[in-house]
């Protein structure tokens, strides 16, 4: 189906590449669940939520959360410390939690949209539990530390540059001095909604599911508890947008060394075209170093719409930039989605082995 108009497209991320890409004269089909665009002489490429063809093949490696972060610290990137276990290993990953110090986080290896991630666990009971939890629903789960400061950034790395960064406040309400925390959550839902134009795609719903009901007992307090006038309240221990976190488009508050340093860490690997980077900032007004920032994950389909329609903060035209960096003016002669070689992974692999041989002898 030829499309005119975005608004014939139902998933927000297509309907972002859609908007922009009939903005430039660009023909854009929807056939079956992915959108088309061809521009400039470049194309067809096909997009779906935050997947997109253009995207190299290296970074399929990012589906792997463990690899990840073994590969970006082979680069000098600073990562929270773990390791990988197979969904019958919960008592040796347990006694490897002893050896990392608590308190660890839990995850499955290959997961999204903070499905099944466990934070701040401290004991080993919860986690046998949580890791039981997991083992149930995957073959492989990621055992690590937890980051010691808690602010939390998705950084958006297009096409050699950082473009947006936002701010990710767990899902929250702010109290009144009269309404419990379950009228609170239902009128923060309806100004989500109103403010997504109606849906909840934009800004995904809070709910009160076990998770967080668990922290609010913590706290000793229940749904129908009143909370105090401007106390805000985390209602999540994860910062997940679909979790009903906030986003706060935050860049120019940024000290720029942050985003030179992404981009420095992440040009070496070939064929990225764009990447979401979860990246926790002790302190974003000071300047970077190996010891005031952790890369947790790098997601090769990243969301837009956070970029987009930021809870709070300058949005950033976050489709207009995607397509132009796909559909160029003046394509490049290299095609950016060529298949990476198997001399050129390794040629990777090698020169990261290489860095991490010389950093350990510098450090003998
Ligand atoms: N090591 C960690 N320390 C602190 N918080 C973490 C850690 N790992 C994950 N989290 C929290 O859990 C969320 C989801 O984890 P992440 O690894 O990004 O999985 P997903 O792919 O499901 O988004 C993060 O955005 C962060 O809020
Ligand atoms: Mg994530």
């Amino acid at each position: 189906m030829l499309i005119r108009d975005a608004r014939q497209v139902r998933l927000l991320e297509q309907k972002i590449i859609a908007a922009a890409a009939i903005k430039r004269g660009f023909t854009v089909h929807m056939r079956q669940k992915y959108l088309y665009v061809t521009g400039n002489g470049v194309g067809p490429h096909k997009f779906l939520k935050g997947w997109t063809s253009a995207q190299g093949q290296f970074t399929r490696l990012f589906r792997n959360k463990q690899a990840t972060k073994d590969v970006l610290k082979a680069f000098g990137a600073s990562v929270p410390e773990g390791a990988l276990f197979h969904a019958h290993e919960a008592e040796r990953a347990l006694d490897y939690a002893g050896y990392l110090g608590w308190p660890v986080v839990l995850k499955p290896d290959t997961g999204n949209k903070g499905r099944h991630v466990y934070v701040n666990i401290s004991d080993a009971a919860t986690f046998r539990n949580r890791f039981s939890t997991i083992a149930g629903t995957t073959q492989t789960v990621v055992v690590e530390k937890m980051v010691p400061y808690s602010t939390e950034y998705r950084f958006f790395y297009l096409d050699k540059k950082i473009v947006s960064i936002i701010r990710r406040i767990p899902a929250n309400v702010t109290g009144d001095g009269k309404s419990t925390i379950d009228a609170l959550v239902g009128t923060k839902n309806t100004l989500r909604k109103a403010r997504g134009n109606g849906r909840y795609g934009r800004f995904p719903m809070i709910v009160l599911d076990e998770e967080s009901r668990a922290l609010l007992s913590e706290r000793g307090l229940t749904p129908n508890s009143v909370l105090p006038a401007g106390e805000t309240l985390h209602l999540r221990k994860i910062g997940n947008l679909s979790a009903g976190g906030d986003t706060i488009s935050v860049m120019a508050e940024f000290h720029p060394s942050y985003a030179e340093r992404m981009e420095a860490i992440f040009r070496n690997l070939p064929g990225c075209l764009l990447l979401g980077l979860d990246v926790f900032v002790r302190d974003h007004s000071q300047p970077c170093d190996e010891s005031n920032y952790t890369i947790i994950e790098v997601n090769p389909a990243p969301g837009y719409r956070m970029h987009v329609y930021p809870w709070q903060g300058e949005a950033v035209d976050l489709g207009g930039l995607i397509v132009d960096a796909i559909f160029p003016d003046r394509p490049s002669v290299a095609p950016r989605n060529a298949p990476v070689s198997r001399s050129q992974f390794l040629h990777v692999i090698k020169k990261a082995l290489l860095r991490r041989f010389r950093m350990n002898r510098h450090m003998r």
